[in-house]
């Protein structure tokens, strides 16, 4: 993927289905690692995308928030996903405690909720994932930039 993409949705399970669609094209141009960094406000819909993109990676793990432990690992597949949620983070001493650099060293997916949390420790290469609410009149209405930062392969 060269350029921004710019998507909408009307459901939840429309979400899940453009996260579901970028992993396979993901697998299928072998980029791995990648790093997905996701942006958006509460309850807008990253861990909807989540599970998704987790659905076509490893589809027998179940895919929960992970706010208390801020990491989940999903296995079960060909590709390790890990799944941050970094809206308790507090400081860089919290990235440290669960193994944050570790993980960018993986042959892996990493996805993290709340980017916005983590400027400066995001990697060069990364694609942007950015969910809002659009237009007041469809709360269920999504608007879903993809945006690849830094040159990841297309
Ligand atoms: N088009 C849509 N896409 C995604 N979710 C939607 C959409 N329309 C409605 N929803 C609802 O919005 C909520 C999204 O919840 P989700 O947990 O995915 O958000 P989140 O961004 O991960 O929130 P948090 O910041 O708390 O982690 C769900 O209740 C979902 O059903
Ligand atoms: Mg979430």
């Amino acid at each position: 993927m060269e350029n921004r993409q710019i998507l909408f949705t009307n459901s939840t399970e429309e979400t899940e289905k453009i996260g579901k669609t970028l992993a396979k094209e993901l697998l299928a141009s072998e980029t791995i690692p990648a790093f997905l960094a996701l942006y958006g406000d509460l309850g807008v819909g990253k861990t909807a995308f989540v599970r998704g993109f987790v659905s076509a990676v490893s589809p027998a793990s179940l895919v929960r928030s992970p706010t208390f432990s801020l990491v989940n690992e999903y296995r079960a597949g060909k590709v390790p996903v890990y799944h941050f949620d970094l809206y308790r983070i507090e400081d860089e001493d919290d990235l440290a405690s669960i193994g944050y650099d570790d993980y960018l060293t993986k042959k892996a997916f990493c996805l993290t909720e709340w980017s916005e949390k983590i400027p400066e420790a995001l990697p060069a290469c990364r694609l942007e994932v950015r969910i809002e609410k659009d237009d007041p009149r469809h709360p269920d209405h999504r608007k879903i930039t993809i945006e690849p930062i830094g040159g990841i392969p297309s």
